[in-house]
């Protein structure tokens, strides 16, 4: 894994950029990731282009022994662009056109942003293109940005509509526009909804919006890696995701990228209940989730942007735990990423960004704790042995492995159609992962219609509310064959148009579940019921279904109050060689983690008693621990184990690795330290070493 940082020449003065390029190879990072947001300082006015000073700070980092990742500038259009073309700037509903400034002020769809943008990256691809200190391309930054309703972008989505519908019929019918009557009769009519919420609208018409919306972004992208392509070689081409963003599903753009790369801001103050220092540390449930989803497209992944320190957007500029940062890159490791770079080098002096820290300090010279940090990984690294590390290839071990299943397409229907307000579909995805991980499985994350392979003992596939015959196919092919599924409430309840099935509810699932669903609930917030499940009572408020279980589907959660009190909950049924696990309970982190215990042990995975927020992840011969707890654990290995980095008692926030055959011993379980060791601000001034 190699471990660099961003750097931005054009904002520091020339006679400062030896210097800081002597500091960046000092701290042994080893790439540099260059040209993003600069299209005026390459291109001052159209066609004029001025590289000399980009091939310069290229020069500089090849004779220093850098890798380069080079952006293309296109997220920051510059203001000949806009002013020649006010068509780029995007309109908003009420036919306001954006203002220049600041970045991301451009429409996916303009065809003026399309000639401009193939003239810049054309021209960078021909300069850099075969440079051989040049290792990848990230293509603009964060796709993003509201419904754009401009006439490009309308016709854009008409055209998008006519693809999949063929006929206006057709479309009057996917979006149900019998529904009070608002059939149209000619494509031409039809508009780009302005925003998610239906608004009393065709919810199915915001469906197929945002699912447009994600295809303009990505076809944006897709022009710019389509002129690098011929011109690079073997080189790489990302773009940076932001985790579960709506606008872009990365699957759009995963067929023309070679490696999918995300920003990771696990600090920001937005915990809403926060436990003891969890919010100067993160959750690592909550980045490993996004890791392995990265790296679930093309068994290749990087992280594009981590968090150096503090930040300057998210209102609670919180602190982060000393060694946080060191923790997150070894996080990142672990899970197999192929790069760390981090979003900044130094701290800018102006600009809104002003406050955010950088891997130094505005002088340029002076570590801060986050690229003391970066400094002690990068050596810390080289103590393992490469040539032990497996590729992230399908490889993985069923004793130890379950699989996950995310759909972006879910997250659209539940964010334009929630029902209940309590419903966050992100956050029941990473409770099932945090069970599983929590208890040292590895999570692959898969997707509906790319194969599952059926050696993961066990799928869950968590509210998959939208579900094509396809899908239900390979649910049942799945569990026929031998594996266990897991389901959860609001599955099978549409077909991929967002409609009801006609007929019973969760109609195409009902014969996996062995079972039905009679009713559900929701409680208003702050109200939590009660589920029963071995003995032992936990709470639920967001959702819960009320099941009749066929008598040969085993009951295994049952409410335990409300006036539906002994109502089935969770159940099991068998079904071809495998079975079908049906929790109609939306649960909070207990009983989701209590469930995965039980499931885990029927399916004899191997799991390892960890505290909460505690992970081991395995890569070839090593264990990695990664302590997001401010207190000290004992790490969960064999006697005979070697560490490499660490000891055996992991201090708050720090990391482990030892090494370990496959065939040792079950590793004693993990405690915590009765004492917690408390850190004070000095450990902020620990140096590498
Ligand atoms: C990211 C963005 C970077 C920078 C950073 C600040 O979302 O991609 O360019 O703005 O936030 O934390």
């Amino acid at each position: 894994m190699k471990i660099g940082t961003y750097y931005y020449p054009e904002q520091w003065p020339r006679e400062q950029w030896e210097r800081d390029f002597d500091h960046i190879a000092e701290m042994g990072l080893q790439i540099v990731h260059m040209g993003e947001f600069a299209w005026f300082d390459m291109e001052p006015a159209p066609g004029e282009f001025r590289l000399d000073w980009l091939s310069e700070c290229v020069e500089m980092a090849a004779k220093r022994k850098l890798s380069v990742i080079l952006c293309t500038p296109t997220a920051a259009p510059p203001i000949w662009l806009v002013q020649q073309n006010p068509e780029v700037l995007p309109i908003d509903e009420f036919g306001r056109r954006a203002r220049p400034g600041g970045r991301r002020h451009y429409n996916p769809t303009a065809p003026a942003l399309f000639d401009a943008t193939r003239r810049i990256v054309s021209a960078l691809a021909e300069r850099f293109g075969e440079h051989p200190s040049i290792i990848g391309w990230q293509i603009d930054n964060e796709f993003s940005g509201p419904f754009d309703q401009s006439e490009p972008t309308h016709e854009a989505f008409r055209q998008w509509l006519r693809r999949k519908y063929e006929t206006i019929e057709n479309l009057n019918k996917g979006w149900g526009l019998a529904f009070w009557n608002q059939y149209f009769t000619d494509f031409s009519q039809v508009l780009l909804s302005p925003e998610r919420e239906p608004r009393y609208g065709s919810p199915h018409q915001n469906l197929d919006s945002s699912r447009f919306w994600s295809y303009a972004l990505a076809n944006f992208a897709r022009i710019q890696a389509e002129i690098l392509r011929p011109r690079i070689g073997k080189r790489w081409i990302t773009t940076n995701f932001m985790p579960f963003h709506l606008d872009l599903n990365p699957a759009d753009s995963s067929e023309f990228l070679d490696l999918m790369s995300w920003d990771s801001y696990p600090i920001t103050g937005w915990v809403k209940n926060p436990v003891d220092e969890m919010y100067r540390l993160g959750d690592p449930a909550v980045i490993a989730f996004t890791h392995d989803q990265m790296a679930s497209y093309h068994n290749r992944w990087g992280l594009m942007e981590l968090q150096p320190g503090h930040t300057n957007w998210s209102g609670y500029p919180v602190l982060p735990y000393p060694g946080t940062v060191r923790l997150w890159i070894w996080t990142a490791f672990a899970h197999g990423a192929e790069f760390v770079t981090t979003y900044r080098f130094r701290q800018p002096r102006f600009g809104i960004e002003l406050f955010h820290d950088g891997l130094v300090g505005t002088d340029g010279v002076t570590p801060s704790p986050g690229g003391r940090q970066f400094m002690q990984v990068i050596d810390e690294i080289r103590l393992l042995d490469r040539a032990k590390l497996p590729p992230l290839s399908d490889e993985f071990d069923p004793a130890t492995t379950i699989g996950l299943v995310y759909d972006h397409d879910q997250l659209w229907e539940f964010e334009i159609l929630p029902q209940t307000k309590r419903w966050n579909q992100p956050h029941w995805l990473r409770l099932w992962y945090a069970a599983a991980a929590r208890i040292g499985l590895r999570v692959k994350i898969l997707a509906p219609g790319q194969p599952w392979p059926q050696k993961l003992p066990m799928i869950v596939a968590p509210a998959l509310q939208m579900v094509s015959e396809q899908d239900v196919r390979q649910m049942e092919s799945y569990a026929q064959d031998g594996g266990h599924l897991v389901l959860t409430c609001r599955t099978g309840l549409m077909d991929r148009n967002g409609h009801l099935f006609e007929g019973k509810t969760a109609k195409p699932i009902l014969s996996m579940i062995g079972g039905e669903i009679e009713a559900y609930d929701s409680l208003p917030q702050n109200a939590w019921g009660q589920v029963e499940f071995e003995n032992k009572k936990y709470s639920w408020g967001v959702w819960g279904d009320l099941l009749y279980a066929n008598p040969e589907t085993k009951v295994l959660a049952k409410y335990a109050d409300q006036f539906y009190s002994g109502g089935a909950a969770v159940t099991q049924h068998k079904f071809g060689s495998g079975a079908v696990t049906y929790c109609g309970v939306h649960g909070e982190a207990p009983f989701v983690e209590a469930l995965m215990e039980r499931l885990a042990a029927q399916l004899n995975l191997r799991p390892i008693a960890l505290p909460p927020r505690v992970h081991v992840v395995r890569r070839g011969p090593y264990r990695i621990l990664l302590n997001y707890q401010d207190t000290s654990v004992i790490a969960p290995a064999p006697s005979t184990a070697r560490f490499i980095i660490g000891t055996r008692t992991v201090e708050p926030a720090g990391v482990a690795v030892w090494e370990q055959a496959t065939t040792d011993a079950a590793p004693e379980p993990v405690r915590e330290e009765a004492a917690p060791a408390r850190s004070g601000l000095g450990k902020l001034r620990r140096r590498r070493g």
